[in-house]
């Protein structure tokens, strides 16, 4: 299994393209399920996930083509997804189980096919992540929701009809389930409580774009007029908050200088809030944010992950690589996944001065950390122990590379542009 080997302590200076976001790419694939006409997106990420789905698709019957005329002006993959037919309603737990967000599928497939039949994602690193809300949420739209051996069948042959849809808290997935599935049900749709993440603002964006009635996309309430059929479009898959948020925290714990071209200053404004009062010095610009140390070095701060616009759970691990350097104690509190610090004993190989007491962890700062042979065990926690790399003295190996690749494209490539002295190297 390839692996990453980083040289630390090199100062990062220079330009990072952002690439387009996971978190987002992965809904708005699912939305041409919802239209028998072709639907072109733009700036998609290379990715292993992006990967995943698209042959789940493909399985489905969504042909599935490289856009045309896209030399050179636009950054990342342009594919044109067409659901003129869909020939299989069946997500296999061969595809579910390597990527539980298949689970998006659900929602559009019922709309559109009056019928769907997903494997249950099963359990997840970093906690059990149900999916209740995901079947309450149609239920509530009327259809029938059976689970039979591994599998949910959520079936609604004459149609889905509109509802209220009241979350008890607020899930991203259940969300966009719910919102795709909502587009074409007779009648109104109300989402109460629904999650606020840009990710949800740019799939209702596309969703429009094909003819859909959406309003309140972004905030608590979502308002959904069904219509008898959606058409096709092109959309362009927002910026990845989450990859360039990463980013961020390695130009501040080198010591350094970064401009993240096309990064979106309002999708990350929990996370550059926190960047500043750890020391870092924030510009944001029409094109993208710059972020630089400050002189005063890092400062310890404390954080409590939350929904959007809270401090999201996907940045926790890479705040808690730059705590394990900064000057004084930092306090980490993860409200979102139960399981989600299995970063904490691999930054505690590098040196890192680390205890967990419940969904809390206090770091105390450290002069220097020193390299070691490193373990990923979830995306996230990955980029965390390759942040801390970049800082550590000597040559610190991460092991398990592929949970990077799942969410951050050219990443070796992208940190050597800045100055990073890394290499991806055969397991
Ligand atoms: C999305 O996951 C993201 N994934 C996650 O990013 C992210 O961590 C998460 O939102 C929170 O921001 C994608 O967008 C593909 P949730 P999702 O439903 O939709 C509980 C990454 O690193 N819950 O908002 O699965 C759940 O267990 C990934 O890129 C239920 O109890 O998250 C969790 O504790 C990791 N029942 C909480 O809600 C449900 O039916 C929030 O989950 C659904 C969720």
């Amino acid at each position: 299994m390839e692996k990453l080997v980083i040289r630390g302590g090199k100062r990062l200076e220079g330009t990072i393209p952002v690439s387009g976001a996971k978190n987002a790419a992965l809904p708005l694939m699912c939305a041409p399920l919802l239209t028998e006409e072709p639907v072109t997106l733009e700036n998609l990420p290379r990715l292993a996930d992006i990967n995943t789905l698209a042959d789940l698709l493909n399985h489905m019957g969504v042909a599935i083509t490289i856009a045309a005329g896209q030399g050179g002006r636009i950054r990342g993959r342009s594919l044109t997804f067409s659901a003129a037919e869909i020939n299989d309603t069946v997500a296999p737990y061969d595809f579910v189980r390597k990527m539980r967000a298949s689970i998006i599928v659900l929602g559009p497939l019922v709309a559109r096919a009056g019928e769907a039949i997903v494997s249950l994602p099963g359990g997840c690193a970093i906690g059990n992540r149900p999916i209740d809300l995901h079947l309450k949420a149609l239920a509530a739209l009327g259809a029938e929701i059976d689970l039979e051996e591994g599998y949910v069948r959520a079936s609604a042959p004459r149609g889905l009809t509109g509802g209220l849809i009241r979350f008890p808290f607020a899930s991203v997935g259940a969300t966009e389930n719910a919102l795709m599935a909502a587009t074409l049900a007779k009648g109104t749709t109300t989402i109460e409580n629904a999650a606020r993440e840009p990710e949800i603002v740019d799939l209702a964006k596309c969703l429009n774009a094909m003819g859909a009635k959406i309003t309140g996309a972004g905030h608590e309430t979502i308002t959904i007029e069904g219509v008898d059929r959606l058409h096709g479009c092109t959309h362009t898959v927002m910026p990845d908050r989450i990859e360039a948020g990463s980013y961020a925290v390695a130009a501040l714990m080198t010591g350094g200088d970064v401009f993240l071209e096309g990064a979106v200053a309002h999708d990350m404004g929990a996370i550059l809030d926190k960047l500043r009062e750890a020391g870092a010095i924030v510009e944001e610009k029409a094109d993208g944010v710059r972020v630089k140390a400050g002189a005063g070095g890092i400062k310890g701060f404390n954080i409590v992950t939350q929904p959007f616009p809270g401090f999201p759970t996907d940045m926790q691990a890479q705040f808690m690589a730059l705590a394990t350097v900064a000057d004084g104690a930092s306090i980490i509190t993860e409200a979102i996944f139960e399981n989600r610090f299995m970063h904490v004993p691999e930054l505690c190989r590098l040196g890192a001065d680390i205890t967990v007491t419940g969904a809390s962890a206090t770091v105390r700062g450290v002069q220097k950390l020193k390299s070691a042979p490193v373990m990923a065990t979830d995306l996230r926690a990955s980029m965390g122990l390759a942040l801390a790399g970049l800082v550590a003295s000597g040559e610190t190996t991460v092991n398990r590379l592929y949970h990077l690749d799942r969410g951050y494209e050219r990443l070796e490539e992208k940190l050597r542009g800045v100055g990073a002295d890394v290499d991806r190297v055969p397991g």
